[in-house]
């Protein structure tokens, strides 16, 4: 059995993670998301290992030294390249290299990678394994608890049986099958129904393993209820992204008893060097605002919020001082409603 070497900070990062969203968690999303909460993880987008060790397209492993614990999500399934790419990352300096096992998008499919591994677990244990004999960080897989017409309840645990002999001792289970035929990657996300109880029942088969649940989680109430039913992690997608200021702000001191987070107007304000540096070096303003819609989802001048940044931002010569003063706004307007 390959021996795959358990860093302790990204594990115990893991009782909270910001799922891996393409297009939306780039690095300034997780530079963001960082500054919400200095103890989740945070995971990348999906990076192929055919872009990285074909196309050497290398800046796609570019993140901020800030991220930390940050999670590299690798898709491929070819073991030799997944093992070469899984290197880069370490190099890279990521904390942890992650194996998708449940994007069931068209593209992805048709290389071979994400939701269609779940029929091929002696495929993922073998690539899983390449991956932790090439590299030190600890190799994490994603997954579904199937996809299509396979019987969840048996599959599930081969899979993690097989995956886990190979070296893998942290699973993240999306807790609903991937529907590979007629479904958009967007509805595979929806429909497709969520079965916790069958995760919740892998914890009591695999306890010597770290198990993270993931989807339709949009509530620190709702993960805390989770945790509490003895799994050891809690991945949230949408939510987190949506409402970073409700879903992040408060993780460090509810999950991991530690306050230490910003607010969101304090992150905002720790955003505004960031956003400045990003501009002198010949970036658009609009990159980062767009992470930052929703900080305010859900209290006074939210809306306001909003509309500033996405229409403003896209304003030639827009800068920090266009955040500063749509900052301005909502914490004015909440000392008047506060006042009230
Ligand atoms: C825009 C978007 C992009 C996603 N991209 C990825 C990806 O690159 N890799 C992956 O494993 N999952 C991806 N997912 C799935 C999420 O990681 C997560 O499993 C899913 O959204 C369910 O969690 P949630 O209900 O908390 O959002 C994506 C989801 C969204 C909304």
């Amino acid at each position: 059995m390959a021996e795959n070497v358990t860093k302790s900070m990204p594990s115990r990062a893991a009782r909270l993670s910001v799922a891996p969203m393409m297009d939306w968690t780039d690095r300034h999303c997780r530079y963001l998301h960082r500054l919400l909460t200095r103890e989740a993880l945070l995971y990348t987008e999906m990076v192929t290992a055919p872009a990285l060790v074909r196309g050497g397209a290398l800046h796609l492993l570019d993140y901020n030294v800030e991220e930390h614990p940050v999670a590299l999500q690798l898709g491929g399934s070819d073991p030799v390249e997944l093992a070469a790419a899984a290197k880069l990352g370490a190099q890279a300096g990521y904390d942890e290299i992650n194996l998708n096992v449940g994007c069931p998008s068209d593209r992805v499919q048709s290389g071979t990678f994400g939701a269609v591994l779940m029929k091929d677990a002696a495929l993922v244990a073998e690539c899983c394994a390449a991956m932790i004999a090439a590299q030190p960080r600890e190799v994490t897989v994603k997954c579904r608890i199937g996809v299509d017409d396979q019987n969840a309840e048996e599959v599930l645990p081969d899979f993690i049986a097989r995956v886990s002999a190979a070296g893998v001792g942290r699973f993240t289970i999306h807790a609903r099958k991937a529907w590979l035929q007629g479904l958009s990657p967007k509805e595979n996300r929806d429909i497709p129904p969520l079965d916790y109880e069958l995760v919740v029942r892998m914890k009591a088969l695999f306890p010597h393993l770290h198990l993270s649940i993931n989807g339709g989680i949009a509530t620190l109430d709702a993960a805390e209820a989770l945790l509490d039913r003895g799994l050891d992690g809690v991945m949230i997608g949408r939510a987190a992204y949506h409402q970073p200021g409700d879903v992040l702000c408060g993780a460090d001191a509810r999950i991991f008893g530690r306050d230490t987070g910003l607010s969101a107007p304090d992150a905002v304000r720790a955003m505004l060097p960031y956003i400045e540096a990003h501009l002198a070096a010949g970036g658009k303003l609009n990159q980062i605002t767009r992470h930052m819609l929703g900080l305010f989802a859900g209290r006074p001048g939210a809306r306001g919020w909003r509309r500033s940044l996405s229409e403003g931002a896209a304003h030639k010569g827009a800068g920090p001082e266009l955040v500063e003063e749509a900052l301005a706004r909502i914490c004015s307007l909440e000392a008047e409603t506060q006042a009230v």
